[in-house]
């Protein structure tokens, strides 16, 4: 997979291939646009990006190749300027990866919608406010070794999904693709809309982080402090965010730990919450990592850094909320989410300029 996509990578930025050969038809591509109309273009339905006009377009054609920008083609129709991508184009992404959630249900408890909203969140939560590195807009989970820091086990699962996705739609970056497909997986297991907006590039083997920048679960408040912190958010939202382990499970291959946190793990909800507090919690004995199980059946789980949101206070209230009011959770999280996958993106569009996807029926 690394080796795959540094050549798709080396492709896109290598000037004499701006060209790209790829999975679609040859009569789809055409010649590049400027790098700077495209990111207008993607930032704004209306932007000035949609100028084919003379001057750029000689413009575009010298810049182009350097840029590793094109041109794509709808359909069959005659090219009237540069492919820039509208509302409507981003939501036929949705659509697709919405139609591959409901069919492909061989998978875990039945969708790869929680690993795909974990993608999402490993891509963006490497974010770090001091030095501005980081973050969703990159993408360079698609290299070694950002791909194989143990926190990012199993994720390769949720990028294979999405190959097809990108092979269909070539002109959305990596970075732009796996943060909306974080985005229409909350939407599609039942949880609230997820605002989006394009605007990411995708970057090089360089741009990889570090590893560490991701919270380990066997620890407490204070490294969840630590780490939530350097992404910039407060004791509410981190509260907010881990209410994400609603869905999806824990996998022995994966991190060592094991189960789902709830009896619904395919259903966005405020259950993770609802359990903490009504449930109690046993370390479970077993030859694996330190792990919580519930009294009543002994078939769910709860990571150390998940009992932790009930052994401090401050984050106790926030949990304490959201067990109580589940509208109060799907608003917060919505907010904050919205905010995680935008950490470190340096936007042309403004927040108000945001889609909302129509949700499959
Ligand atoms: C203290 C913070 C966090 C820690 C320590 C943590 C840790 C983990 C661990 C150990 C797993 C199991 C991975 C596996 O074995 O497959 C997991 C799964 C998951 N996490 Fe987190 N997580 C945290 C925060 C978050 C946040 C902020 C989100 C999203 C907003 C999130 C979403 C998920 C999802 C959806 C899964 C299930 C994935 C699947 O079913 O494959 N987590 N997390």
């Amino acid at each position: 997979m690394a080796a795959r996509s540094a050549s798709r990578a080396f492709l896109r930025s290598t000037p004499a291939t701006s060209f790209r050969a790829s999975a679609r038809p040859a009569r789809q591509i055409l010649p590049a646009q400027i790098r700077g109309s495209i990111r207008r273009g993607y930032a704004s339905e209306a932007g000035p990006g949609k100028s084919s006009s003379g001057g750029i377009w000689g413009i575009g054609l010298a810049v182009a190749a350097g840029a590793g920008a094109y041109f794509y083609l709808n359909g069959e129709k005659t090219p009237k300027g540069p492919f820039v991508p509208t509302k409507e184009d981003y939501q036929k992404v949705y659509d697709e990866i919405a139609t591959l959630l409901a069919n492909e249900t061989d998978y875990d408890d039945g969708s790869y919608g929680p690993v795909l909203v974990r993608l999402a969140w490993h891509a963006s939560g490497t974010y770090d406010k001091e030095t501005n590195t980081g973050g969703s807009n990159g993408a360079t989970m698609r290299f070694a070794p950002e791909s194989s820091h143990g926190a990012n086990a199993g994720l390769k699962h949720a990028r294979d999904f999405l190959e097809p996705v990108k092979a269909k739609f070539p002109w959305i970056t990596y970075s732009d693709l796996w943060t909306l497909a974080g985005s229409a997986a909350i939407q599609e297991l039942g949880g609230p809309k997820i605002p989006w907006r394009p605007g990411r590039e995708d970057k090089e083997v360089v741009a990889c982080t570090p590893d560490g920048r991701l919270p380990d679960a066997s620890k407490d408040h204070r490294h969840i402090r630590d780490v939530f912190g350097r992404m910039g958010f407060d004791d509410r939202e981190m509260v907010a965010l881990i209410g994400a382990h609603a869905l999806g499970r824990a996998h022995t291959d994966r991190s060592g730990f094991e189960g789902p946190w709830d009896f619904s793990p395919t259903v966005f909800s405020n259950e993770f919450f609802r359990l903490l507090v009504e449930e109690k919690w046993n370390q479970r004995k077993w030859n694996g990592p330190t792990q919580f199980t519930d009294k009543s059946t002994s078939t769910l789980m709860m990571l150390p850094s998940d009992i932790a949101l009930i052994k401090d206070k401050g984050f106790k209230q926030h949990v304490e909320r959201y067990a109580k009011d589940s509208d109060v959770f799907f608003q917060e999280f919505a907010d904050v989410y919205v905010k995680l996958l935008e950490l470190g993106v340096p936007f042309q569009s403004k927040p108000e300029e945001r889609f909302v996807f129509k949700t499959s029926e």
